[in-house]
């Protein structure tokens, strides 16, 4: 497969076009960008390990009946995966109350929920993504009906079988951010990321942080919990 022009540049990764219309390539960087983009840093071995990771979880996610943009790793930053049209919104699953949760409804940070909770965020930069729900994304046709439901049903079941894989490795996971797209027949599947820049995983012992939020809260040894992550997940060494 043949890297074409680079289509998008984001915060973490660039996407460039393949010989194949339906078919792209995702290059995972270093860089690491907090609140918005006003923090900024890098994070050295972070693209390699979020690379590996994610297509990882998908491929979990995959066998579990989840349906995923994933195609094919090409090497240790470069992706394959299906083209898809974006849903703008970054759903949030949590488990156990952190971050903005939090902050907002003014609680501590480890309660854990009886239930997950599942919220949308409009992903617009230039707004700060702003929370919104099911009625506001419909009013600003973001997605159908239909195809909220879809993405909803999508969400819990990845969590279902997230939280199992990550508690047989001693981890807990306590929330994470997924994004879907729709395939040109419209079939909606997950895209975009699942490593520690999209979720938060604590120690289940120590409930040490082992994600970005030890770049985001400048808690050091923020290389070392990717890696960790990394041996957690696939058992090997970055
Ligand atoms: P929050 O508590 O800051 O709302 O974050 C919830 C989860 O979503 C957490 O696991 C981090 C992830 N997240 C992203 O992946 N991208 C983002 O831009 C933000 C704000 C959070």
């Amino acid at each position: 497969m043949e890297k074409k022009e680079m289509l998008y540049e984001g915060k973490a990764k660039q996407v460039f076009a393949t010989d194949d219309p339906e078919v792209l390539l995702v290059h995972y960087k270093d860089d690491a960008t907090a609140f918005n983009g006003l923090k900024k840093g890098t994070i050295t071995g972070k693209g390699a390990i979020n690379n590996r990771v994610t297509n990882f979880m998908m491929q979990v996610l995959e066998k579990e009946g989840v349906p995923t943009h994933f195609v094919e790793e090409l090497n240790e930053r470069d992706t394959l995966v299906k083209k898809v049209s974006i849903v703008p919104l970054e759903v949030i699953i949590r488990n156990i109350s952190a971050g903005s949760f939090a902050k907002h409804y003014g609680v501590e940070e480890g309660i854990v929920f009886d239930e997950p909770t599942i919220e949308f965020s409009y992903k617009n930069d230039e707004l700060g993504d702003p929370l919104i729900n099911e009625y506001h994304a419909l009013a600003l046709k973001l997605a159908t009906k239909a195809e909220i439901a879809r993405i909803k049903e999508l969400a819990f079941r990845t969590n279902e079988v997230m939280k199992k894989f990550f508690k047989e490795r001693k981890v807990d996971l306590v929330d994470f951010k997924l994004e879907f797209g729709r395939l040109s027949d419209g079939t909606i599947v997950l895209a975009d990321e699942i490593s520690p820049d999209t979720c938060r995983f604590w120690d289940s012992e120590t409930h040490d942080k082992l994600d970005k939020d030890r770049f985001r809260r400048d808690l050091g040894n923020v290389e070392d919990a990717y890696k960790e992550m990394l041996k957690r997940i696939i058992g090997i060494e970055a």
